[in-house]
């Protein structure tokens, strides 16, 4: 603890500050374009918070991949579990949506015009990083330059499910069920298990939002231009690793 007589501004001295660290005085002054009183805040809150998050996630994605590349199996094993967990967080986030009222976010609903979360570039980099390259989503005219040519590169990147399929070249796998037959405990069976979990923690997600999401606007279409509900409905099969699943389940 400091001393009782320690200046505020006794910053020069080298000390490491907790607000100075984390640009408190910055992030805490980004709430202010809709944060007109009522529920803005708090949905500002909840999206601010998952950009963050998906940040995180994209950088955990990467080294992922990075490190399947490079056979360091052990290593993505813990990105992958750490990606789980970070999604385990948000769909956990999302429960607090139930606090919305139908009233109180249809009046938030007529401020936020065409904006929507559909539009997140970082959602759709988390997509393309994972494997599922939609070309479709490149072409949204609500990016701005920078995060299109973000969307471009990562499209053109290879993915988690490219370089998860060139290990299994690399290593001669052709039946992976055989294969994790024989080396139950194997640093490939914690790969598989690390990348059922990542589509199915993002499946989880997807199902409480559209839950979260059907509650509030039911049969109205989306703010991003989509049929709302029914398109999230059909997004929730979207899986990257369909396959591995069912290979985990006969083991
Ligand atoms: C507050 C209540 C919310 C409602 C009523 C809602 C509703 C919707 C709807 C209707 C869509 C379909 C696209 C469209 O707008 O036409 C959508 C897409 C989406 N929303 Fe939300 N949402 C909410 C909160 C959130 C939050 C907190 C996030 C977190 C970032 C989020 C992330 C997304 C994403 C990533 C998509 C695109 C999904 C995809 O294309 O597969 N939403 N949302």
């Amino acid at each position: 603890m400091a001393d009782a007589g320690t200046s505020p501004e006794g910053m020069e001295d080298g000390r490491i500050i907790y607000g100075e660290t984390l640009q408190l005085d910055v992030l805490l002054n980004l709430q202010g374009k809709l944060a007109s009183g009522g529920d803005d805040l708090f949905f500002i809150v909840l999206h601010q918070t998952h950009e963050l998050w998906f940040k995180e996630l994209l950088y955990e994605l990467e080294r992922a991949r990075d490190h399947i590349t490079v056979d360091a199996l052990d290593s993505a094993s813990g990105q992958l579990r750490r990606v789980r967990a970070i999604e385990e967080l948000l769909t956990a986030q999302l429960l607090s949506m139930m606090t919305l009222s139908v009233e109180g976010f249809a009046a938030l609903r007529e401020r936020l015009g065409t904006s929507s979360a559909f539009q997140s570039a970082q959602f759709r980099e988390i997509e393309f990083v994972s494997g599922l390259k939609d070309p479709r989503y490149l072409s949204g005219d609500w990016f701005s330059r920078a995060e299109r040519a973000r969307l471009r590169r990562r499209y053109r990147e290879p993915s988690i499910r490219s370089a998860f399929d060139d290990l299994l070249a690399r290593r001669g796998v052709v039946d992976l069920f055989t294969s994790l037959r024989r080396d139950p405990e194997g640093e490939l069976r914690g790969i598989v298990e690390g990348l059922v979990a990542h589509d199915e923690g993002l499946r989880d997600w997807r199902t409480r939002h559209v839950e979260m999401a059907g509650r509030l606007i039911g049969d109205s279409a989306g703010t991003g231009g989509t049929s709302g509900i029914p398109y999230l409905r059909s997004r929730r099969k979207t899986a990257v690793f369909p396959e591995l699943r069912a290979v985990l389940d006969r083991l």
